[in-house]
């Protein structure tokens, strides 16, 4: 009877266990391959969001759904991924061609610590030429030109 008791206790808080890590992550948000959170960086005081034109809101919609998890807010980086609001991905380091190439082929780790970025699958041309417009009125409107 005692051993019963105990089992069923048991039971009970492996079964919350559970609950709580499934809706932590719900809670919590996205979370990639392994595990771990992406937290943004906090968008800096005096940080200018500028009025966007139609395609540049096209492109925030998309950046925000592909490339935000680890970019970050405004482009701003996460604890995945780099911050475009910086001047080597201003042109003419890295012009337009080189977000078409990244989320076509990924990009080996070269520029951070942040490892490899993967190819993003499931975005077309235009929506790359969107985010690149979205970016780049970021940048410009913070002096990274
Ligand atoms: C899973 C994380 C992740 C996602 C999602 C992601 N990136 Fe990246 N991206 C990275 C990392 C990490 C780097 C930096 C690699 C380095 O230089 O060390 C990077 C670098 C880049 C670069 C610079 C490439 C170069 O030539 O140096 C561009 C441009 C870029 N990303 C665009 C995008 C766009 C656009 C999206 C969304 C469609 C996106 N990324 C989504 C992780 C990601």
């Amino acid at each position: 009877m005692e051993s019963k008791t105990r089992n069923s206790l048991l039971i009970g808080i492996v079964g919350m266990a559970i609950a709580l890590l499934y809706f932590g992550q719900i809670y919590f948000g996205a979370s990639d391959a392994d595990g771990s959170q992406s937290v943004s960086n906090p968008v800096p005081e005096g940080f200018v969001v500028p009025d966007f034109n139609r395609v540049q809101l096209a492109g925030q919609i998309a950046f925000e759904a592909n490339c935000q998890v680890c970019h970050g807010q405004f482009g701003l980086g996460t604890n995945k991924g780099p911050p475009f609001m910086n001047e080597i991905y201003a042109p003419p380091i890295h012009a337009d061609g080189a977000f078409v190439f990244a989320v076509a082929q990924g990009s080996q780790q070269h520029h951070w610590n942040f490892g490899n970025m993967p190819a993003i699958a499931g975005v077309s041309d235009d929506e790359v030429i969107a985010i690149t417009a979205y970016v780049r009125a970021l940048q410009s409107a913070n002096g990274y030109e």
